[in-house]
């Protein structure tokens, strides 16, 4: 006999489930999160069985309101469905069928469940993607408020963690806006691919009933369907180029982080981390941490690991369904709450915790030999080959080291005993500022060019036509 606790397949079987295998086979634990899409897909399901003359208009109504009421007992949370369910779809027809009686029985008829979690996976994932774009969104506006209040700011420029070149703070804050937009940008087209539907693949061939699976389809949403079934319920692609988006987004926070950990630095100094945003240390009092930025970096690695399981979750498996899938649940799970919370994080972290020490960062530029470049092209530009200017140029550095002196305190006699074309003009062509304002390449760091830039990000963010 069936009773509420054994398991909706135990007809076929002769003893009952070892209580520790239940346990392990079990998902209810985590895809209780798909109950949502569950219920939405289980109603459009219903609504095609009807268009379809497969249950009565009577049926589909029941069905419908129990489906719903089902929700509401879900967010009032009174229906908390535990291990005897094993999953979220058998503890939804379970509980539908308590509420109705036979016609629950009737809602499972044309499909299977493994269209159904592909379904439900999908609509999860899609909506995800869509809040995790909205917070990119707000990332990015971030980042450009920065940038705009900070065109001026110069910081040193860095290749291989040495000083190379100032640039402007904006342009440095608009790198990591690129960065984003092309996250942003992945996920859209991510979207494409988990936008297909492959309920009423059945649980591998197909079905006997005559569903129609572009009307389900059309009701959910979904652009396209799956045109075989058998890829339709054993594709994850769509899962593992989540994954991967989400790994590169990572990929960005974390470097961002990795940069604001260092300014933090007393070596740097390059900004102040403000109360809202740090912590501080059990023993050490004068200590403030950069805990947010070390989490966001140390959160990339499971955001990697996830998309590394699931690659080789998916390495060898035959076709179709295989229980391996089950596993796909938790990975995306965590994939997306890690993702998300990082994102909201570090946007939190830009708009108030963090302040650039502007005098500090003037300081910088101004201390170095950021601007032996500058020295080179402004001989090059009166006619010195670049070779040869730039050898010219590596002797002064040289002396000026030995003498303890910055190039800008080289006199014009000792400018002039290196090379016969250097003018008075050379001290205003090496100041950090005209160093910087001099770089008007497309996409360089000269203030114009980052006026252009803000006015791109602007457009990007429909904030200007
Ligand atoms: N809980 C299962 C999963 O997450 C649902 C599909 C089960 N299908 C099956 N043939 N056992 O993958």
């Amino acid at each position: 006999m069936t009773t509420s606790s054994s398991p909706t397949w135990s007809q076929r079987f002769a003893t009952a489930l070892n209580p520790a295998i239940a346990q392990f086979n079990a998902s209810i634990g985590f895809d209780i999160e798909l109950i949502e899409y569950d219920l939405t897909g289980s109603q459009a399901h219903a609504k095609m069985l009807v268009k379809t003359g497969i249950l009565s208009p009577q049926e589909g109504q029941q069905i419908a309101e129990g489906l719903e009421t089902i929700r509401q007992e879900y967010r009032r949370g009174e229906f908390r469905p535990g291990i005897a369910a094993e999953d979220v779809h058998f503890a939804v027809e379970r509980r539908l069928t308590e509420i109705l009686g036979d016609v629950g029985k009737k809602l499972h008829t044309a499909r299977s469940r493994n269209d159904q979690v592909g379904t439900d996976l999908r609509l999860y994932l899609r909506a995800e993607i869509a809040a995790l774009q909205g917070q990119l969104r707000q990332y990015q506006r971030t980042l450009l408020g920065l940038a705009t209040d900070h065109v001026e700011t110069l910081v040193p420029g860095y290749t291989h963690l040495q000083r190379a070149q100032p640039v402007s703070l904006a342009h440095h804050l608009l790198a990591y806006f690129d960065m984003a937009q092309r996250d942003w940008e992945r996920l859209e087209d991510v979207h494409k691919r988990v936008n297909i539907s492959p309920l009423g693949c059945g649980a591998l061939a197909g079905t006997t009933f005559p569903i129609d699976r572009h009307y389900t389809a059309e009701l959910l949403g979904f652009e396209r369907v799956y045109g075989n079934s058998l890829d339709g319920v054993s594709d994850r692609d769509f899962a593992i180029e989540f994954a991967c988006a989400a790994s590169l987004i990572m990929v960005h926070l974390s470097r961002l982080s990795e940069e604001i950990i260092l300014w933090a630095s007393e070596e740097f100094n390059f900004i102040t981390l403000n109360d809202s945003c740090s912590t501080g240390s059990s023993i050490m009092p004068q200590k403030k941490n950069p805990d947010v930025p070390e989490l966001v970096r140390g959160k990339t690695g499971r955001v990697f690991g996830h998309l590394q399981g699931l690659l080789v979750m998916m390495k060898g498996l035959p076709l179709a369904y295989n229980k391996d899938l089950q596993e796909d649940k938790e990975a995306i799970f965590d994939t997306v709450k890690t993702v998300r919370g990082c994102v909201e994080a570090m946007t939190i972290l830009l708009a108030e915790g963090i302040t650039f020490r502007v005098p500090r960062l003037q300081q910088a530029v101004n201390e170095d030999y950021a601007n032996a470049t500058d020295v080179a092209d402004y001989l090059a530009a009166k006619g010195v080959p670049f070779r040869e200017a730039y050898n010219l140029v590596g002797q002064v550095v040289k002396t000026s080291l030995g003498a303890g002196k910055l190039l800008r305190e080289l006199t014009l006699e000792e400018w002039q005993a290196i090379h016969p074309a250097f003018e008075a003009d050379i001290y205003a062509a090496i100041a950090p500022q005209q160093v910087v304002a001099a770089r008007n390449s497309y996409g360089g760091t000269g203030f114009d060019q980052v006026q252009q830039a803000l006015q791109r990000a602007r457009q990007i963010l429909g904030e200007v036509e």
